[in-house]
């Protein structure tokens, strides 16, 4: 697992990130493309590896295995590398599964070959398609929930999920700070800053932000 993972971030390194989005028409420092549907931008993006930092991971594996999470759920697959660092705590927690989902296909196909490479298949399920339709059907309880898909659709999903979390279930959120032209963040941290909603919150200082979430109730 550790040399698939080292494999992965070392491609990622070398990326320039900022012209590998422009390329797909995303300006990083403008606009985000409000024009577009997901399943557009996924396509134009296909080919870029933008995943959780390496502290970022290493916090994923940490809370998962404090939560003692066995059921795992995440939005936005990539080439998989968080839902490498989510698999291995489900495995050191004696087990479980990680269902993680993607929407580009050759996506998808990269993420599956990188499990089995790391010897985590058995416990990852990889769901093709939009996570607002393959999330809607999900064993309880989910303890842990990775957010990190598409910007303005983090509000959408963590709705979608929100039934299925246990109590004392764990949402993180990457990349909290980053804006793209909107701040569709606002909206977000508005719904799970507040209580009423079931979840308490707080911001991390992890590379470009991490908000973690405990459900409440
Ligand atoms: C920032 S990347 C995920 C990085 C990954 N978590 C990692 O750390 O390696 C966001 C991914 O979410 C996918 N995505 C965006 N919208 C989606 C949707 N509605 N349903 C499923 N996947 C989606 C994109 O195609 C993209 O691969």
């Amino acid at each position: 697992m550790v040399s698939t993972l080292n494999q992965l971030l070392a491609a990622e390194d070398q990326q320039d990130l900022v012209a590998a989005f422009a390329d797909a028409g995303v300006d990083m420092g403008g606009e985000y493309p409000v024009d577009v549907s997901a399943a557009d931008l996924a396509e134009r993006t296909k080919d870029i590896i933008m995943s959780v930092s390496r502290e970022g991971g290493q916090l994923l594996y940490l809370l998962a295995r404090a939560a003692k999470a066995r059921t795992v759920v995440e939005f936005g697959t990539s080439f998989g590398i968080s839902t490498l660092y989510l698999a291995s705590a489900v495995r050191d927690n004696d087990g479980g599964q990680v269902i993680t989902t993607e929407l580009q296909a050759d996506k998808a196909r990269s993420a599956q070959e990188n499990f089995a490479a790391a010897g985590l298949s058995d416990i990852i399920e990889l769901r093709l398609g939009d996570a607002r339709e393959t999330l809607k059907d999900l064993p309880a309880p989910v303890d842990l929930l990775l957010l990190d898909g598409w910007l303005d659709l983090r509000l959408p999903v963590i709705k979608i999920v929100q039934p299925r979390l246990r109590p004392g279930a764990l949402v993180i959120v990457d990349d909290i700070d980053l804006h793209i032209g909107r701040d569709f963040t606002r909206d977000f941290l508005e719904y799970v800053n507040d209580p009423a909603n079931g979840f308490l919150s707080l911001r991390l200082p992890v590379h470009q932000g991490v908000q973690v979430c405990l459900k409440l109730s």
